[in-house]
């Protein structure tokens, strides 16, 4: 019947925290099929099976959007496919929850706008730097203000990626509990203008600076780089063969580099040489988002 395709998502990129997001070329698929009752089907290992269809978290998305709109939906067969694992900073949540909104978008007709089907999906995520990617594609900058989410998407980085993933996961709420609770203003001062040269360098395509500024963060790497025992060698590496700048995707503990294009061979050799058992490889950075065909 149709295809919903979603990015993963890279949020914080260092100084953004909570606010700047990119959208990478990992993708969750779900092919949708109307049946006369729901049934979710995984084709992939990284998500495991959920016995009762109330239960699947995409159908409880969709099924909530369809008591907010006052419409019923009618029920369907949709197997999913994934390339995105669970809590490694990879937006996992983010894409599950933009891929029920656009299920039940589809199934009820709703039409529903860009700006809606984002204020949907930070009501359920509760920050916009992951959704907001997964949604549109690119790098996208958010905030909120009185529940209101401001949103700016930027083309995607002109540059190569690397991703590193370890093979064990951080939870995202295990990940908050270690940031400090308040900066005093002084901090505050530094850690936002090393964002806002951040983002004026990523405007202007100076991505050497970019790069330095994402590795200066100030708001929750050098807070999380605790739990992520890879943290110092790997960007250090990643540095030494040519990297703009490494950064903690997300909360963690993947980690992606941005590259001057077509060299990212020497740093994926050097970096598995030390990260055997990592995940380690090139990844396009997605200027699209959401599709449905
Ligand atoms: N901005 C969020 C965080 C992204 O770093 O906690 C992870 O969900």
């Amino acid at each position: 019947m149709f295809v919903i395709k979603v990015p993963a998502s890279s949020a914080n990129v260092g100084p953004g925290f909570d606010s700047a997001g990119i959208a990478i070329g990992r993708y969750l698929t779900l092919e949708v099929k109307k049946s006369n009752k729901w049934k979710f089907i995984h084709d992939t290992d990284l998500i495991p099976d959920v016995l009762y269809y109330e239960n699947h978290f995409i159908y409880k998305v969709a099924h909530k959007i369809a008591i907010d709109k006052k419409i019923k939906l009618s029920p369907a067969e949709v197997i999913m496919k994934s390339e995105i694992p669970l809590a490694r900073g990879l937006g996992s949540s983010a894409s599950a929850i933009v891929a029920g909104i656009e299920l039940a978008n589809q199934l009820g007709d709703l039409n529903l706008l860009e700006s809606e089907k984002l204020a949907y999906a930070v009501e359920f995520e509760g920050h916009p730097d992951n959704v907001a990617p997964c949604l549109l594609g690119g790098f996208v900058v958010s905030t909120i203000i009185n529940n209101q989410t401001f949103y700016k998407k930027l083309p995607s980085f002109n540059t190569d990626a690397i991703i590193y993933i370890p093979n064990f996961e951080i939870k995202t709420d295990h990940a908050r509990k270690v940031l400090p609770k308040t900066f005093s203003i002084d901090e505050a001062t530094r850690a936002s203008a090393i964002g806002n040269v951040m983002l004026s360098a990523l405007l202007t395509e100076d991505y050497e600076l970019a790069g330095q500024m994402m590795e200066e963060d100030l708001f929750h790497e050098p807070y999380r780089a605790k739990l992520i025992p890879h943290y110092k060698e790997l960007k250090s590496i990643a540095k030494k063969f040519g990297a703009y700048g490494t950064i903690i995707s997300g909360a963690g503990p993947t980690m992606i580099s941005f590259v001057p294009k077509n060299q990212t061979d020497k740093i994926i050799e050097e970096t598995k040489k030390v990260f055997s058992d990592f995940e380690i490889s090139s990844i396009s950075l997605d200027n699209t988002g959401l599709i449905v065909k």
